[in-house]
């Protein structure tokens, strides 16, 4: 089977910046496929690559076989990236926006071409939006008209960078309800997003960037799976600090630490040890561990995480 998406050893540098330190990946066809990494690690500069808008240092990148810089058309005509910056265009309508989109891809006017702009239009709740100047559009308006131009191709591998920052509740949900479809009828997504709980519902495999290098890479599930069996939160009283044996085996988040654990026996010293160095809680919760405290885990360094990661 042809892969999605081949990234071969690829590396970009802007000034003293490595962007890209070598990263090889695969996305299959039909996968959902989470990038996730903090600012900075490097998602854009790889999906830019992706598109053909960033010229690379070494490497190869393939798009459903076509590769991104010597079968530039081809390679372009099998990706929809929904980019993580809002540009558009002040002097059209919605519409007009997307036929534009449709005439960069040599997609002339047919019924079916209006037909398919008017699907889209609906699935993303922008029908009463059609004729409006996008000028007059919201922040988040303007972000589902980002998602609509990507698709107008019907691309079979569809890209979205940071597509729901800025979007409200309701239409996350229609969003993603679109995309999971899309996902069903066969198309590849590959999604980046700070929301790691919508990564963790939505993507069957996902790799973590760090510094422009892949530090894991695994089915979701295996990714939860390493981390342990339960997690204990805690959050001490204002004032209060964990005692440092306890320090040394916690990940802190937004002032709750988490403590990883497989039987609940490990509970009952964690407590002692609490109550011996009069750290008094203002909270306590047990658990399973989620992709953010993965996710946490990894960025610290502590662990390279799924089979896949290179040594
Ligand atoms: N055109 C550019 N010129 C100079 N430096 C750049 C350019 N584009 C990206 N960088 C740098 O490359 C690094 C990776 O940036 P990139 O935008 O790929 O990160 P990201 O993972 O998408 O982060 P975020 O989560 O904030 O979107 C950063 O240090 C960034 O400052
Ligand atoms: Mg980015």
């Amino acid at each position: 089977m042809t892969s999605a998406i081949h990234v071969q050893q690829v590396t970009k540098r802007f000034g003293s910046v490595q962007a890209l330190a070598g990263v090889d990946l695969e996305v299959r066809e039909g996968e959902f496929f989470g990038l996730l990494g903090p600012n900075g690690a490097g998602k854009t500069t790889l999906i830019s690559a992706l598109a053909g808008l960033v010229r690379l240092d070494s490497g190869h990148i393939e798009v459903m076989g076509c590769d991104v810089i010597a079968d530039y058309r081809n390679a372009r005509r099998q990706l929809g990236v929904v980019p993580q910056e809002l540009v558009f265009d002040p002097f059209f309508s919605v519409r007009e926006t997307l036929r534009i989109q449709c005439g960069y891809f040599g997609i002339r006017q047919s019924r079916e071409r209006d037909a398919w702009i008017d699907e889209i239009l609906e699935n993303l709740d922008l029908t009463s939006k059609a004729d409006a100047n996008m000028r007059a559009l919201s922040g988040g308006m303007k972000r589902r008209v980002l998602v609509a131009q990507a698709l107008v191709h019907r691309p079979p591998v569809i890209v979205l960078d940071e597509p729901t920052a800025g979007v409200d509740v309701e239409l996350r949900q229609t969003l993603w309800q679109f995309i999971r479809r899309l996902n069903r009828d066969g198309h590849t997504v590959v999604l980046t997003t700070h929301y790691l709980e919508e990564a963790e519902s939505l993507c069957g495999r996902i790799a973590m960037l760090k510094a422009g290098r892949v530090v894991a890479l695994d089915t979701t599930a295996n990714l939860l799976r390493s981390f342990s069996t339960h997690a204990l939160r805690l959050k001490p009283m204002l004032g209060a600090t964990l005692p440092t044996a306890l320090l040394r085996r916690a990940e802190n988040k937004e002032g709750v630490w988490t403590i990883a654990f497989d039987q609940f026996e490990e509970i009952e010293p964690v407590l002692a040890e609490l109550r011996a160095a009069g750290c008094s809680l203002d909270d306590l919760e047990i658990g399973k561990p989620d992709l953010e405290d993965v996710f946490v885990r990894v960025m610290r360094g502590k662990v390279e995480a799924g089979a896949e990661v290179r040594a």
